[in-house]
């Protein structure tokens, strides 16, 4: 029998709960609400549950005597039994919108744009004292999630190494997608909070913004972050930078990955007289990322790989052998669209990629909703491999 326990189910909002020494206590959130039963035996479990006659009562005494000569003549015992709810059990907006204080309940962040394993949040200034603690809670309440950051809008001086902070989980910024040894062309980079986590992970990067002020401070976070080796920054319009992008790969290949430290386990076998050295990792040629994260217009762009790989626009350069179907680019580029539900906003965005290719993109694209930024726009990052017929296209 089940008790009307909804009614106790819920957590006092804007109430501080949860908050001790200004962290986040899970313990607070635990609630045991009593639920009446009714005790029988198992083979009667069946029919006390089917029994028209049993309803939801909150109490012993809302019991009507026709429940109460029922449940006798299945010889039932009623009981109060305790059920306990706590910290998991609750959804990540309970336990936000319970730890503020009343005065920030109202505009409590609830939604988080979600890039992989990333959750990026941009709190305004009153919820930044309650910022590690709101993502904490984002991080507990979601599986996919291993590291969530909050973005910093501003860019001034001192601001020179990160737009984004790390509040909870792991500081990985990288998304899972791109592995050490992939070569990664960022076409609107702005100041680099993807081109140089990428590089700390080993990747060698090409990253590329218009603005002269984001480049400048671009190539002074690749300094300060000791990334030299590894990314190099152009400033140049996207569609420019697309279509140079191979060349310059090929012409004057990135860096290897730097060697991993090896393990203790393998110092002693490379101390041994007899190995021989490792032989040099290759340097890199091909691209396998191109990162297009400017979601107004990035679309626009896509017509720059038309024939980026013909031997026309390669000057000369055979890229055939470098770039085949299986190891054309992957493209990840932001959009916006109108569309709210998932399968017409695939649609959409599908039907303007591949306009401005000139071609249909294959089974391998995937359309990862980022966030809703207004009310009729939602942002996509649609990630597709560049078609092998569209790069190598004639005109
Ligand atoms: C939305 S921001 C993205 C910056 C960065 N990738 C990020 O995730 O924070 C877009 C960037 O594209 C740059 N941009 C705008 N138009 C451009 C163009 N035609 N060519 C290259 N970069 C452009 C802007 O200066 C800006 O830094």
């Amino acid at each position: 029998m089940s008790e009307g326990i909804s009614k106790h189910l819920f957590l006092p909002k804007g109430s501080g709960l949860g908050l001790k020494d200004g962290k986040l206590d899970k313990n607070t959130f635990k609630k045991v609400i009593p639920v009446l039963a009714a005790k029988v035996a198992p083979e009667k479990a069946g029919v006390l549950l089917k029994s028209p006659v049993m309803k939801r009562y909150s109490d012993q005494a809302d019991l009507s005597p026709e429940v109460l000569d029922f449940l006798k003549s299945q010889s039932a015992e009623l009981v109060s039994h305790p059920i306990e709810f706590g910290y998991d059990y609750w959804t990540a907006d309970d336990i936000i919108h319970a730890i503020l204080p009343e005065e920030l309940e109202a505009g409590a962040p609830s939604g988080f744009a979600n890039v992989g394993h990333i959750a990026h949040l941009n709190l305004r200034p009153e919820y930044l004292p309650y910022k590690h603690i709101i993502g904490q809670v984002i991080l507990d309440k979601n599986p996919t999630c291993r590291t969530v950051v909050n973005k910093l809008d501003n860019i001034d001086n001192q601001f020179r190494v990160f737009r984004m902070e790390l509040l909870a989980g792991e500081p990985d910024f990288v998304v899972t997608q791109f592995k050490r040894e992939d070569v990664v062309a960022d076409v609107f980079a702005g100041v680099g909070p993807f081109a140089i986590p990428a590089a700390k992970k080993g990747c060698a990067v090409l990253a590329n913004d218009l603005n002269p002020s984001s480049y400048k401070y671009l190539t002074m976070n690749i300094a300060e972050n000791r990334v030299d080796s590894l990314v190099r920054a152009f400033c140049e319009d996207g569609r420019a930078f697309i279509r140079n992008a191979f060349n310059r790969a090929y012409d004057d290949p990135l860096p290897p990955p730097p060697q991993p430290k090896p393990r203790r386990s393998e110092l002693k076998e490379m101390r041994a007289p007899d190995t021989p050295p490792l032989p040099p990792a290759p340097r890199r040629q091909r691209i396998n990322h191109f990162v297009m994260n400017l979601p107004d217009t990035a679309i626009l762009f896509l017509d720059a790989f038309r024939g980026v790989l013909a031997p026309e626009n390669a000057g000369g350069r055979d890229l055939s052998g470098l770039y085949d179907a299986a190891s054309m680019p992957m493209v990840h580029c932001h959009c916006f669209t109108r569309e709210l539900e998932l399968a017409k906003a695939e649609a959409d965005i599908r039907q303007r990629v591949e306009e401005k290719l000139g071609h249909t993109v294959g089974e391998e694209t995937s359309f990862h909703w980022v966030r809703s930024v207004a009310p009729q726009k939602e942002m996509y990052c649609v990630s597709f491999r560049l078609p092998h017929a569209a790069a190598f296209a004639t005109s």
